[in-house]
């Protein structure tokens, strides 16, 4: 259709986007290759088969299973490009990826080597497409306080690279609150602060990321809906959402795409933007998870591109970036 192409061709910017989640299972059995890594599949037809998930930890345990491919330098810099080839042909201008370091670094990968890799593919990106991107280290919420104070500690000489920090990995269990101290830690080195709340967890995690964690940013944020004075909240304030449809589908934090409230964050006056979180295990990059929204035929051209500007609009560029964007 008409919209489907507008909507292709929207200018936009991905902020929520784990690196790890755009390894594909084609690139997977080339790196298991290229570094002698036995994997549990037998082809990519395989691999694919198994991306079907009932939850988030579902997904979780085949997402860090397949990390494990990920050795060397160059692996970070070819998943990285990859990753930014694909969005450039989605009309992607600027990035702001999530890495995972304690994934790496509790198998013995250095964190240099992870965040050289993915800096190499970063540059490279910008030279070939002008697409621009900043990194966000991620902290595992499933592991202690201490592990996310020792990666903050590893990450320093790397501080004038990395934009921020987040907050992923298994929610239920693991309230933004275990994170207060090392947040605030961050926000006291200059770092930008942002957490995954609200996906699978309660709209009291929500308050905790805003209150206890002074986030920047709200990574999926959807079951803010249930408490109205929060959504209330999120709007007056301006806070940006990171909403991811096709994740939402696959993680069964919606039971069917057509009922994704997205319009009724957008009513609601809620900054929302458009991601793919985990586009090689969800089934679509940022253009799908665009596209996806049309069948239900509650938004029209004017939302979708309210979606794509709010994009650079929650970005971390600054002001005169983000104008010359719109
Ligand atoms: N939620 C929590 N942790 C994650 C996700 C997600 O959607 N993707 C990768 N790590
Ligand atoms: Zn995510």
């Amino acid at each position: 259709t008409d919209l489907n192409a507008f909507v292709s061709g929207l200018p936009k910017a991905e902020l929520h986007l784990h690196i790890e989640g755009s390894l594909e299972p084609e690139m997977m059995f080339a790196l298991a290759e290229r570094n002698k890594v036995e994997i549990p599949f037998k082809s990519v037809e395989e691999v694919r088969a198994a991306y079907e998930f009932s939850n988030l930890q579902d997904f979780l345990d085949i997402y860090y299973a397949g990390a494990n491919v990920l050795r060397t330098e160059w692996d970070f810099c070819d998943l990285a490009t990859a990753y930014f080839d694909r969005a450039a042909a989605d009309n992607v201008r600027h990035a702001e990826i999530f890495f995972d370091p304690q994934t790496h670094t509790d198998r013995g990968i250095p964190i240099d080597v992870v965040i050289d890799g993915l800096l190499a593919g970063m540059a490279s990106a910008q030279a070939k497409h002008g697409l621009t991107s900043k990194l966000i280290l991620c902290f595992l919420r499933h592991l202690d306080e201490e592990a996310a104070f020792a990666t903050l500690k590893a990450a320093e000489p790397w501080l004038d690279r990395i934009a921020g920090v987040g907050l992923d990995s298994s929610e239920l269990g693991h309230p933004p609150s275990k994170f207060e101290r090392v947040f605030a830690r961050a926000g006291e080195m200059g770092l930008l602060r942002v957490a995954h709340a609200g996906e699978e967890g309660p709209a009291d995690y929500v308050h905790e990321a805003l209150d206890l964690l002074h986030i920047d940013r709200l990574d999926h944020g959807n079951r803010s809906l249930d408490d109205a004075a929060l959504t209330a909240k999120l709007s007056r304030s301006g806070m940006t959402l990171t909403v991811c449809p096709l994740s939402n589908l696959k993680l069964c934090v919606v039971n069917d795409i057509d009922a994704h409230p997205i319009e009724r964050m957008l009513r609601a006056g809620l900054r929302a933007t458009i991601n793919s979180d985990d586009p090689a295990y969800f089934g679509g990059y940022v253009n799908d998870n665009y596209r996806a929204l049309i069948p239900a035929g509650r938004l029209d051209a004017k939302d979708f591109a309210r979606l794509a500007r709010n994009s650079f609009l929650g970005s971390f560029l600054s002001d005169a970036e983000v104008a010359a964007h719109l």
